[in-house]
């Protein structure tokens, strides 16, 4: 019977993957991993570099001398924790385009590759489930209507003091969504495999719920 498994999240901006795969990691006694968060760290180094996603060579030599790691729900990039620091609205709107350089995929799906390899883990992001973990043994893809991620995503601004209207997050998550979906290397869509939890009308908990009586129910274990 597997005892630690490797549950994958996926789904589009604004879901609550993030929040989600928190909860369920806590209740299952799991490491979180969120995938978005190591993209965001190489979108804030080429940001302090001045080093233009469309430049494969600035780019590669990024890499070369970055080291990102998630650790303990922090994010550490050449070992300074940049946690807050890539949450910003200029990190924010490079992100996706940064996302898109098969360069910049292939080193960080190895590196989260790794981090998934042992077992016990949750990771959350676009292509957990189709790209970096095939074998994880519970996938799910984490989705909402367009309006609601916007509702939330707006209250997750407004908490951390940025003045922004419901119709600027709405146009740019539906720009994120577009970019992760379409790009050619690792697009943002629903495993095979995937169960698919469509979480606008639940709240955090009884998403949480759902996913851990999956994963209970896949090692052979009661609710507890
Ligand atoms: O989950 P997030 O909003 O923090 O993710 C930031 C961006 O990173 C998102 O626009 C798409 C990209 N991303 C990705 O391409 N693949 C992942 N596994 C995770 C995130």
């Amino acid at each position: 019977m597997i005892k630690r498994l490797t549950i994958a999240i996926d789904g589009p901006a604004g879901a609550g993957k993030s929040t989600v795969a928190r909860g369920v990691a806590e209740r299952l006694g799991y490491t979180y991993v969120d995938t978005g968060a190591m993209y965001r760290a190489v979108a804030l180094q080429s940001l302090r570099l001045g080093i233009s996603p469309k430049d494969e060579e600035g780019m590669a030599a990024l890499l070369d001398e970055t080291s990102i790691v998630y650790r303990t729900g922090k994010t550490l990039l050449n070992g300074e924790d940049v946690s807050e620091d890539i949450r910003t609205p200029q990190v924010t709107a490079l992100v996706s385009g940064v996302a898109r350089i098969p360069l910049v995929r292939a080193f960080l799906v190895e590196c989260q590759r790794r981090m998934g390899a042992e077992g016990g883990v949750v990771m959350d992001g676009r292509d957990v489930g189709t790209v970096i973990l095939p074998e994880a043994e519970l996938k799910i893809f984490l989705t909402a209507s367009l309006q609601e991620r916007a509702r939330r995503r707006q209250l997750e601004w407004l908490a951390r003091g940025a003045e922004v209207t419901w119709e600027e997050v709405e146009q740019e998550i539906g720009v994120r969504d577009k970019m992760d979906r379409e790009r050619k290397v690792g697009p943002l869509r629903i495993a095979d495999d995937a169960v698919v939890i469509d979480s606008t009308e639940l709240d955090v908990n009884e998403v949480v719920d759902q996913i851990v009586q999956l994963a209970l129910a896949i090692k052979g274990e009661e609710t507890p």
